[in-house]
């Protein structure tokens, strides 16, 4: 497993980590078992990835759980990664970015994880009740002087809002989606990351599953599943994903690896970001995916997927 160091601190990353979203039980079908879900983490320490990302909103602190029991005594040998601020309304998650919300978060994480300091903490996404930046960066770094995190990042924030949260707080790191079906990132977040020398971490990479090429026709999902509300499983925004996972198909036949890891790799080889971070349910699903570090150099497979792109168009609306 090929590794890369976050810039501005001490931690390497695989450029494939291990999303703990669907392991949280909801959400994500009814196919989920705690026991599949700590096979697959077993397999991902086997396979050499050295970072898990979670959150106390997936599964409502469940995934949480399940990693740590996955992790058992490698806890220390790892990167944790998680997230502080949203907070549970209702049925509705809801970005609560005061002192008292980011203290109370961020302590519950530390008991469910078992762990005394997180090694990279994330706001998960902007703040949805008019908290003003420098309440909630001061906030935070209290909690980082008091050693309850080492590094901090954030999710889902613009190009615009980076400077400002950067002229506030030390940020090493903005976790955003990227696939080749949501390209975002390379109009405005990219140039800003580099310009403030922020790592990047790419989630999503299969566009839930919709990349590795399994969906054939248009799937019907159960109502506990959320692609059963997500427009790209549905009518032309599937077709044209289903149809650039047919050719991704090909060249991950030609090259003798699973579609799933051109489409990981892809993420991976992209300039600016430092590491992907894939969900799975299961240990073969994760022997799949980090079959993506094999390609990050294999610039002529990027030069091919780089064109089936081209031909299928950027990001469908
Ligand atoms: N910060 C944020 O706001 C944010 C938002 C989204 C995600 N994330 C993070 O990023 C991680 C990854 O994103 P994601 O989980 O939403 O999407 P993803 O990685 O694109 O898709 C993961 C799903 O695809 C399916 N899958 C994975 N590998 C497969 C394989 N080899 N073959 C067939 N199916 C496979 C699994 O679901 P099925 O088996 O059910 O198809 C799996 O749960 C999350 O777990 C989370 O840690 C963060």
């Amino acid at each position: 497993m090929r590794t890369r160091r976050l810039p501005g601190t001490d931690l390497d990353l695989s450029v494939v980590g291990f999303g703990c979203w669907a392991i949280g039980k909801t959400w994500w079908g009814d196919d989920v078992d705690d026991d599949s879900s700590v096979a697959a983490i077993h397999r991902a320490l086997d396979l050499g990835v050295t970072w898990f990302d979670t959150a106390p909103i997936y599964g409502w602190g469940h995934a949480d759980e399940v990693l740590a029991k996955g992790l058992g005594s490698h806890k220390k040998d790892v990167v944790i990664a998680t997230k502080v601020g949203v907070s549970r309304i209702g049925e509705h998650a809801h970005s609560l970015l005061t002192a008292e919300n980011l203290r109370a978060d961020l302590e519950a994480s530390l008991t469910r994880l078992g762990v005394d300091c997180i090694d990279l903490l994330q706001v998960h996404w902007p703040c949805e009740s008019s908290t003003p930046f420098e309440v909630t960066f001061a906030a935070l770094d209290d909690l980082r002087r008091e050693g309850k995190f080492k590094h901090l990042g954030v999710c889902n924030y613009n190009a615009a809002a980076l400077p400002q949260i950067a002229s506030i707080t030390k940020l090493v790191s903005l976790q955003m989606g990227y696939s080749l079906v949501r390209r975002e990132f390379e109009a405005g977040e990219r140039a800003m990351c580099e310009q403030l020398g922020l790592g990047m971490l790419a989630y999503e990479p299969l566009c839930r599953g919709l990349l590795t090429g399994k969906f054939t026709h248009a799937p019907t999902f159960p109502e506990t599943d959320l692609r059963a509300r997500d427009d790209r499983f549905k009518g032309n925004r599937f077709l044209h994903g289903q149809r650039l996972a047919a050719d991704l198909a090909k060249v991950a036949s030609k090259v003798g690896v699973p579609t799933s890891a051109v489409a990981i790799g892809w993420v991976a080889a992209q300039p600016g970001v430092t590491a992907v971070i894939v969900g799975a349910k299961r240990p073969e699903q994760v022997e799949q995916n980090v079959r993506a570090a094999e390609l990050v150099d294999k610039a002529k497979v990027w030069e091919v997927v780089n064109r089936i792109a081209a031909v299928h168009g950027g990001t469908p609306r």
